[in-house]
């Protein structure tokens, strides 16, 4: 039952296990300059003509290369590579590095989905994204069923569920409809900037439980069972599908502050009565939703690969589409959500930059 705060989100030190390693945010080296790139929004989205993950994995400052990614992926939530010639096992490959050079914990790993089958064709760690199995009821789908109308219904941060939750996500799609099936980003940190300093502070000191169960009837329902062994971190194990996180959390690659609450996973605000968890939760997605100015919207060509940053950003497909739709996502995992309260909020520091 979701309470009082949880002391060990805001107070007590953080299990040493699920620490980000950085005892700093990163700092950009400029390494990415050469490619043509265009900011696709002033707030978020990123795009590269040019850059290969292939290339970037055999090249011999790989190490220098996969840094500045990640961290021009943390500032701008989401990095678009157009027309890549890249594996699965690759796009494994490069999230494993990019994770680790970000400085995620000893023990995160790349996670496995509590849906993904047992013998799954790409292997564990790579969830395969179709329209086909959508059909049949799969991911977040369900809730633009018979529930509501509402596109805006799945806005999400990949698997909030986990008490160790995604830092990156990587996706690529290569069977796609001749229009529609565009993808949608949000940018948490300019959802924080848009709080009034009143009401950040007041949710800088509440946390929120995320969860999920609707996963287990959509593993009855499409006859799997439901995932409970390590899913890529110790501490993401078991039936419960549930994990309790601060409201605003500190982006270790940046420094910045985040709404991280979402439509999808975030059911209750702890330590406040359920009218006003539902009221704030409501205005908090109403602001993810309805501030088009945070978004960015990208149209797919075949091959092209999106990775974004899941502390920081939501996203939500567009089931506008008839024809197949596929893609490949890897989600690697990150540290235990915390939040500094000597971090800032993105605007505060560019302009101090
Ligand atoms: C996702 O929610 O991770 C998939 C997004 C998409 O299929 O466009």
């Amino acid at each position: 039952m979701p309470g009082n705060i949880i002391p060990e989100v805001l107070d007590v030190p953080l299990p040493s296990e699920a620490r980000t390693r950085l005892t700093k945010p990163l700092e950009y080296s400029g390494l990415l300059d050469t490619y043509q790139n265009s900011d696709l929004t002033p707030v978020i989205g990123r795009e590269y003509h040019g850059l290969q993950v292939a290339d970037v994995l055999a090249a011999k400052n790989s190490d220098a290369l996969v840094r500045d990614i990640a961290v021009t992926i943390s500032q701008r939530g989401v990095v678009f590579l157009r027309d890549q010639d890249v594996t699965p096992q690759q796009m494994q490959a490069f999230m494993e590095r990019l994770t680790t050079l970000a400085g995620c914990p000893e023990s995160s790993g790349l996670h496995v989905h509590p849906l993904t089958e047992e013998g799954s064709e790409l292997g564990d760690q790579i969830s395969v994204i179709s329209s086909e199995k959508q059909k049949k009821g799969g991911g977040l789908t369900h809730q633009l069923s018979d529930t509501t109308r509402l596109a805006s219904a799945g806005w999400h941060s990949d698997i909030t569920f986990e008490p160790v939750p995604s830092d990156y996500a990587m996706l690529k799609i290569h069977t796609l409809p001749q229009t529609g099936g565009d993808t949608l980003w949000a940018s948490g940190y300019e959802v924080y900037d848009r709080l009034s300093p009143a009401l950040a502070t007041f949710l800088e000191g509440l946390t929120a439980t995320h969860e999920a169960k609707f996963f287990h009837e959509e593993a009855a329902r499409l006859g799997n069972p439901l995932r409970t062994t390590i899913r890529g971190s110790p501490l993401n194990q078991g039936p419960a599908l549930e994990a309790v996180h601060p409201i605003i959390r500190t982006n270790p690659v940046t420094g910045w502050k985040s709404v991280y609450v979402n439509r999808g996973f975030t059911r209750r605000i702890n330590g406040v009565t359920k009218d006003e968890s539902d009221v704030l939760l409501q205005y908090l997605f109403n602001l993810v939703t309805q501030n088009h100015d945070a978004q960015v919207r990208f149209k797919w060509n075949k091959n092209d690969l999106a990775i974004w940053d899941n502390r920081s950003t939501w996203h939500t497909a567009t089931y506008d589409y008839e024809a197949a739709r596929a893609g490949d996502r890897v989600c690697s995992l990150g540290e235990k959500p915390f939040l500094d309260p000597a971090s800032s909020s993105r605007r505060d520091a560019l302009r101090f930059s």
